[in-house]
């Protein structure tokens, strides 16, 4: 028997209050995890999906986990090699976490090990990202390069891949909530106003800014003080049932910030310790328990691994 060999990819929280799609972080979990193995039939093939009830195509080109790797196969000059994928979401999606960036991390993640690593994981995020494009048809590496490759990552500019790693304090704490409401990440973009005001800007640059210096220099004040989101925020709350309860809820029980995470209906508060966080967490749930709304909630540092081989 050919046991082939299991990566997991994390979940990632995109934007981060101030950073529309240049701004991630990884999650410790939930995530996504791929078996692959080689077989006699050439070519990459999906032999099997969980976790998905029934949602996500086989077909490796509109499967993001399936394009991504077939990108990097082709890439590599080995579309021909017998590739075969178990792909098992352990994830929601559609929940503002990077779904479909995990499983598209999780696909060239999987090739690159079991060909032996031709490639280093910084080089494999340009046909992650392709992956993760057939999903909601933009480029942007927001979740896929945290899910990759761990941290809080800025993205200067998205079509060029100029990805950083910014220091993150130790010690903080994301808490993420999803309350099991329907958010297309489509829906979430398309209502979005095509232009900003210059007020909007300042105040979204300084925030930008201001968050990038409080991490390196963790001063967790200057870090809540910028967690501040002045433009996309404000058009996307709508879309989630009692945002601004939950936000001020996490906010009164002191965490440093709490915002939408990626297109939502997901909602992430960062904080200071893992106190703060759970108890930010229990009051998040609790909003939603109260309204009835099924949710899952998720607390833990920030994921500074990234991608990796079980
Ligand atoms: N930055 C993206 C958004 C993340 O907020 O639309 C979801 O793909």
């Amino acid at each position: 028997m050919n046991p082939g060999i299991k990566v997991f990819a994390p979940a990632s929280v995109a934007n981060v209050a101030c950073g529309f799609d240049i701004l991630g972080f990884a999650l410790e979990r939930p995530g996504d995890e791929i078996i692959a193995r080689f077989s006699d039939a050439p070519g990459l093939r999906i032999t099997k999906i969980t976790g998905a009830s029934g949602k996500l195509p086989y077909d490796i080109l509109k499967n993001t986990a399936g394009f991504a790797a077939y990108k990097l196969l082709e890439h590599l000059g080995e579309t021909n090699r017998g590739i075969e994928f178990e792909i098992h979401k352990k994830m929601p999606f559609g929940s503002g976490l990077g779904s479909s960036a995990a499983s598209a991390v999780a696909g060239v993640m999987a090739v690159n090990e079991l060909l032996n690593r031709p490639l280093t994981k910084r080089e494999l995020l340009p046909f992650a990202v392709l992956g993760e494009q057939i999903a909601d048809g933009a480029y942007h590496a927001d979740n896929v390069a945290p899910s990759l490759l761990g941290g809080m990552i800025l993205i200067r500019n998205n079509n060029e891949l100029d990805a950083h790693r910014l220091h993150v304090p130790k010690g903080l704490y994301a808490t993420v909530i999803y309350p099991a409401v329907e958010v297309l990440t489509k829906d979430a973009r398309d209502i979005l106003s095509e232009s900003v005001t210059l007020k909007q800007h300042i105040e979204q640059s300084g925030n930008l800014g201001g968050l990038i210096v409080g991490l390196f220099n963790g001063d967790l004040d200057l870090i809540g003080r910028s967690l501040k989101d002045s433009i996309i925020e404000p058009q996307r709350a709508k879309l989630i049932p009692h945002f601004y309860e939950v936000q001020e809820a996490a906010l009164k029980e002191g965490a440093l910030g709490c915002s939408i995470s990626g297109a939502g209906p997901s909602i992430f508060a960062l904080c200071a310790n893992s106190l703060i966080a759970e108890n930010a967490g229990r009051e998040m749930k609790a909003i939603f328990d109260r309204a009835k709304i099924e949710n899952q909630l998720f607390i833990g540092p920030i994921n500074q691994e990234g991608a990796i081989k079980l």
